[in-house]
């Protein structure tokens, strides 16, 4: 017997609904809204509270005041430790280009299928009440719930990362926040301490030019990107496993504003990307991504001039063709912010059967790090059991109890095995089950170690940078200058500079001339860089 799946939609989106009108158009009576306590007891007079008298002091007694209070002073959770401030809204997904050779997940399976689906966009430093057009990472955090559980692709608009190991992620993000001791700035890169390690994170200079590129400011959130960044795994049916990167490309285009236009856009209306959004998306103008993937074999991965598990490297679209497979559409708002787009956990573990993961050491880092801070920013290891991350398939396991729980095993048993039959709860299915798979690599001696092959730490730099249009470089250098003006440290600008100059020779000329200051030596790079064609 399955238990009572809890509700799929948002909390009702009128009283109407609320009241079990279905929304019709209806004359609500004063009794059916009277206001209650959290306990239900109508409230008869909710703005005075009880006194002694007219001037006399407030009495404890009075309970309605004081849940009242107790519930407001404990209406803030924590924000989150990254990508505090986000948007987000619902959608649904539809494939239109079935992978069933490549995987068994049935969202990639059936052309025409429909997947309901939230997504959550968000700038990554500022905090959750900074504004929308800093200089910034953009996370794209889309979480599909399919049949067979929810499959969260946690992505960035940007199609690789500052760094290759987990274990650097405290590192990177304490040094791109506000500086421990002032508490600013709250939410640009334009500091000391963000580019002191940069300055000395090689692995970090690829991102850097996505960073320091128009890509950072976008018009809105409906013109962005968005990738999931690592290789992941699709597994079909005979186990034959093929690599795979995500991709979402806006059917609105690419677009971004000038820094002058985000500089003034920040002070008019720090809301701008969240407001429009939500007018688009009010309005009836549903934006709209193709989802892409590129997929490889082994044998091609071998063949690549840098290793594809390091997330500081992309694969040129040129190389492997993005095979476009489907279409997402945001059709709806959120009704309340705070229980979908705040309460909303996303998760790099969240797959589903057909999908696995690769080797990416970054990739495991985050499949840790997600589950174990959200049971500290939601409170509670139930967080699931909230209706916008609760899956839209049954739910069945002996997982029982805890804060908040509002789904427990049904009947008679709450472990396995048992013996108690029909009544036994949920077994196992080995056929449909998900199955991890082994390992790529046989085990080796365990060593904390980063692969040479992680060591070019600058070829794609340059192929980012000498793949943009003359004013996109201008505009690259200009951001750089006008970031690394605001340093302090004239020895952290030099060895910033000397990054550059393994990325391209005038570009760390340009950036040079732009701050007054000699050129510095080039960086010692770890391994040569690539011989590149030059850019068309
Ligand atoms: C949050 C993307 C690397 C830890 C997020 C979010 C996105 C994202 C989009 C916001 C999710 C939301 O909207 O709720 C990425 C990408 C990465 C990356 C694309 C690299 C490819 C990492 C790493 C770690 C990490 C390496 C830690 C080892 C976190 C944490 C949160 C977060 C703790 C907050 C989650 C929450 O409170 O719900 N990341 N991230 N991320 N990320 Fe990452």
């Amino acid at each position: 017997k399955a238990p009572e799946l809890p509700p799929a939609a948002d909390q009702p989106t009128s009283y109407a609904e609320l009241l079990g009108h279905g929304g019709e158009t209806h004359q609500i009576t004063t009794a059916a809204l009277t206001m209650t306590t959290q306990q239900g007891l109508p409230i008869a007079d909710g703005q005075n509270s009880l006194k002694a008298g007219p001037r006399g002091p407030i009495l404890l007694e009075d309970f309605i005041l004081r849940e009242k209070i107790f519930h407001f002073d404990h209406e803030r959770i924590p924000e989150r430790v990254v990508h505090a401030r986000g948007y987000g809204a619902h959608g649904v997904f539809e494939l239109t280009d079935s992978l069933a050779d490549f995987t068994t997940a049935d969202v990639l399976n059936t052309t025409g299928q429909q997947t309901e689906v939230f997504v959550r966009f968000s700038t990554v430093a500022g905090n959750k009440g900074s504004f929308d057009l800093a200089r910034d990472v953009r996370g794209f955090a889309v979480k599909l719930y399919t049949q067979q559980g929810n499959w969260d692709i946690v992505g960035n608009n940007i199609p690789v990362f500052f760094i290759q190991d987990a274990i650097k992620f405290p590192d990177l993000v304490h040094a791109v926040k506000d500086e421990p001791d002032r508490g600013f700035p709250q939410a640009q890169s334009a500091h000391d301490n963000f580019w002191d390690f940069a300055s000395l994170s090689p692995e970090a200079w690829h991102m850097i030019m996505w960073q320091m590129s128009d890509r950072t400011i976008p018009r809105s959130f409906r013109t962005m990107e968005g990738f999931g960044v690592h290789s992941f795994r699709l597994v079909n049916a005979a186990g034959k496993s093929t690599f795979v990167k995500f991709h979402w490309k806006p059917r609105q285009g690419l677009q971004s504003v000038l820094w002058n236009e985000a500089v003034k856009i920040n002070g008019a209306d720090p809301d701008f990307h969240r407001r429009d959004m939500w007018q688009a998306i009010e309005s009836g103008d549903f934006p709209q991504w193709e989802l892409g993937v590129q997929l490889f074999d082994q044998e091609t991965a071998d063949k690549l001039p840098f290793d594809h598990l390091d997330a500081t490297k992309l694969i040129p679209e040129e190389d492997i063709p993005v095979r476009i497979v489907g279409t997402m559409t945001l059709n709806r708002n959120v009704d309340n912010f705070f229980a979908n787009t705040e309460q909303v956990a996303f998760c790099t573990q969240n797959i589903v059967p057909g999908v696995d993961f690769s080797d990416d050491p970054l990739l495991h880092g985050r499949n840790f790090s997600y589950l174990d801070t959200q049971l500290k920013r939601l409170g509670s290891p139930n967080f699931t059991h909230l209706p916008i991350n609760a899956p839209r398939c049954p739910v069945m396991n002996f997982q029982q109890d805890g804060h908040m729980a509002m789904r427990n095993p049904v009947g008679r048993a709450n472990y396995e095995p048992n013996s108690w039959g029909a009544d036994g709860g949920p077994r196992e299915n080995p056929e449909m089950g998900f199955n991890s798979f082994a390992a790529e690599l046989p085990p080796t001696t365990k060593q904390r170690i980063r692969s040479e092959t992680f060591a070019d730490h600058y070829s794609q730099a340059r192929l980012f940078f000498t793949s943009q249009l003359p004013i996109e470089q201008k505009h690259i250098g200009d951001a750089l200058v006008f970031e690394l003006s605001k340093v302090e440290r004239v020895d952290i600008r030099a060895r910033a500079v000397s990054h550059l100059r393994n990325i391209d020779g005038g570009l760390a000329a340009t950036v040079a001339d732009g701050l007054g200051m000699a050129l510095p030596d080039a960086a010692k790079a770890a391994k040569p860089t690539q011989d590149l064609p030059p850019s068309p």
